[in-house]
């Protein structure tokens, strides 16, 4: 039977389904260090991860491995030119999340605007004596100006939900997005500066690449409206957390949601400080039903990379599918 490492706690019905076909070792813990990572990969033929760091290092240690399965659509955790020079698949998660994707960075985003976590802090400290007309007065989101940076398919998603609010929906992305997109929904391309300049909410929606790391920091805070909310359900690294802090303490921006971070699961220090910020632990995926989607589309990979299962040899949702077929180096 072929050996597989799942590196992180998931569904035990997952394990389960995953034990139909492999010699399974489960880590039901703590993300696992390098070297603890390193050796338990070092038998395998496959492994499924959540975020774990995989690079050259751990690909040299394990010289059987063939595929690794993210349980996440966002895959900076893989050196992907490791992959390729080691002819090692590396497979994703996407699609499954996108509408619960959605659905959070607008929760974020209207929890930001309208400083719902504030509030109730204020509240439950007991500090709610008297009426006020100028208590928690937030920024509204009908009718305002949205720009989303990064328009995959969850940015889309985001963008479809504006068309209830009424607002304006102006996008930056790599490249522009079908001409047939943009007019169903509704979206008007910019340059990072012009959207930064334009937009009352900013949404970031894009996947984390060395080139973007700190793609927003105090040269773009410093283009935003003072009024404007900044809300990342991207990846931590795009955005400076340091300079963010600082912006929001001298409220050059107004408020800002962040479910990612850098170095998470530790939060910048200064972050914790400012009360313009609504803060949560990258949950964005985190419906029952998507996770679940989530974790057998994992399962659904790694077991048709092996070739086992129903779809053997075609595993949904191949990153680098050039390797494939490929003897592992
Ligand atoms: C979550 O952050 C994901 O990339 O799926």
């Amino acid at each position: 039977m072929q050996k597989i490492l799942v590196a992180r706690p998931i569904f035990p019905d997952v394990i389960e389904r995953l034990k139909q076909y492999f010699d399974v070792d489960w880590n039901n813990g703590d993300a696992l260090p390098a070297d603890e990572l390193a050796r338990r990969l070092a038998d395998k033929d496959g492994a499924l991860t959540a975020g774990d760091p995989i690079g050259a290092a751990e690909l040299a240690a394990a010289p059987k491995l063939r595929v690794v399965a993210n349980m996440a659509v966002g895959y900076n955790n893989f050196d992907m030119a490791a992959f390729n020079a080691a002819n090692v698949l590396g497979t994703n998660t996407p699609d499954v999340l996108n509408e619960t994707t959605a659905d959070f960075g607008w929760a974020l985003m209207m929890a930001t605007a309208r400083r719902i976590t504030e509030s109730e802090h204020f509240l439950r400290a007991g500090k709610w004596q008297k009426w006020a007309y100028d208590m928690m007065l937030g920024a509204d989101v009908y009718g305002s100006t949205l720009g989303i940076v990064g328009m995959g398919r969850i940015g889309q998603a985001i963008a479809r939900r504006a068309k209830g609010f009424n607002m304006r929906v102006v996008y930056h992305n790599r490249s522009r997005v079908a001409p047939e997109i943009e007019a169903e929904l509704n979206a008007e391309y910019r340059t990072k500066e012009a959207l930064l300049r334009e937009a009352d909410h900013v949404v970031l929606v894009l996947p984390y690449t060395p080139e973007n790391h700190h793609t927003i920091g105090a040269a773009e805070f410093a283009l935003m409206k003072p009024t404007a909310t900044l809300t990342n359900i991207a990846r931590g690294g795009i955005v400076d957390d340091a300079a963010l802090a600082e912006a929001l303490r001298e409220r050059r921006i107004a408020a800002a949601g962040l479910d990612v971070f850098e170095g998470e699961p530790s939060v910048h220090p200064a972050l914790l400080t400012v009360p313009n910020v609504v803060l949560t632990p990258h949950i964005a995926s985190a419906s029952e039903a998507t996770r679940r989607a989530m974790a057998n589309l994992a399962a659904d990979n790694l077991i048709a990379a092996l070739g086992a299962g129903p779809r053997a040899g075609r595993p949904p949702n191949p990153i680098n599918s050039a390797v494939m077929g490929k003897t592992r180096s």
